[in-house]
């Protein structure tokens, strides 16, 4: 018998307490050149921001996955065939989820793995809600550490990762090859990865997506400093900042960086934090594959890719991996 709790949010206790906020800014301020993680750009108002950059006319990432979903979807489901539990790797927007589960056959679990409690709350409600007779596992957790994974209510087929949205761009590659080397130990023998990945296309393209005209992703990329403000108490003028991201056709990356538009001295704690005029903090990458890139890095995982489905205008992939020595020829 199934007694799940819908929202019974598990939590992972070896994560450590999110004090260490002031250390991570303190850490990358002192490198040289400047870095921040990308996970910093997700407080509340980050969230907000970020769902608002999807909306952009320049943004074509989650409009052309969203399309990718309604085209592809049932595919996708058969490809992973009936009785899987499905794990998904930061809870985001349900909407990809959704369309994927409601193609799929007798799903055994949905376990949405997201660090921020709120959007996890928030994405289990929605889906509950939805699917009411599907048993729902949150982990509040951060899925780039190793993972405990709630026991599943009845036994099943094979446990699929789920990693929509692209964000898997933000790990250089041999992060990202060590995080999908992560999720094959976790999902098992039978297990697969679900993955969206950004293709490589005209960099003008690439670049007016993180370039948006209303100044949306700008605002995204500046609200880390005022989450650093408010929550470690440090002294960024915004003002006295501009966002810049440019696509790297060598890497096949866009880089995000934070640039002083002047000579200043910034507090953190009881440092003092100098920039030069045009200094850059590098805030983020969005890397983007061909097919052949992304095959290249699974293989260096262990991991073979079994299939890519594409949007009509193949700017967008969905690609399911499996463990490399047990692909079907
Ligand atoms: C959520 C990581 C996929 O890299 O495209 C959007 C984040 N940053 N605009 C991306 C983002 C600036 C986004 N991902």
């Amino acid at each position: 018998m199934n007694t799940m709790q819908p929202c019974g949010i598990e939590d992972d206790d070896r994560q450590p307490p999110m004090n260490g906020l002031l250390e991570i800014a303190q850490r990358g301020l002192g490198l040289k050149p400047k870095r921040l993680p990308s996970w910093l750009f997700y407080d509340e108002r980050g969230s907000a921001l970020f769902e608002e950059i999807c909306e952009q006319p320049e943004y074509y990432l989650t409009r052309r996955e969203i399309a990718l979903m309604d085209e592809h979807a049932a595919s996708i489901a058969d490809s992973l065939g009936s009785d899987v539990r499905l794990v998904e790797y930061g809870s985001g927007n349900a909407r990809k989820t959704s369309q994927l589960l409601r193609q799929m056959h007798a799903p055994v679990a949905y376990v949405p793995v997201e660090i921020s409690p709120e959007p996890l709350h928030q994405s289990v409600e929605r889906l509950a809600r939805e699917f009411p007779s599907l048993p729902v596992q949150p982990l509040c957790a951060d899925f780039s550490k190793s993972l405990r994974l709630p026991i599943p209510p009845r036994a099943s087929r094979r446990t699929v990762v789920y990693f929509p949205g692209s964000t898997i761009g933000n790990f250089e590659s041999r992060e990202a090859v060590a995080l999908l080397r992560k999720i094959r130990n976790e999902m098992g023998d039978a297990g697969g990865i679900l993955v969206g990945v950004d293709l490589k296309k005209d960099p003008a393209v690439i670049e007016a997506a993180y370039n948006d005209r209303a100044g949306v992703t700008a605002a995204f990329t500046l609200n880390m400093l005022a989450r650093l403000n408010r929550e470690i108490g440090s002294d960024f003028v915004l003002s006295q900042f501009s966002h810049r991201a440019h696509y790297n056709p060598m890497a096949g990356r866009i880089e995000t960086h934070i640039v002083s538009r002047c000579a200043q001295q910034v507090k953190i704690g009881r440092a003092s934090v100098a920039f030069r005029e045009d200094e850059a903090i590098q805030v983020e990458y969005s890397c983007k594959y061909s097919v052949e890139d992304f095959a290249a890095m699974a293989a260096r995982a262990g991991l073979a890719v079994e299939r890519v489905w594409m949007d009509a205008k193949k700017m967008f992939s969905v690609q399911y991996l499996v463990r490399a020595s047990t692909v079907a020829r």
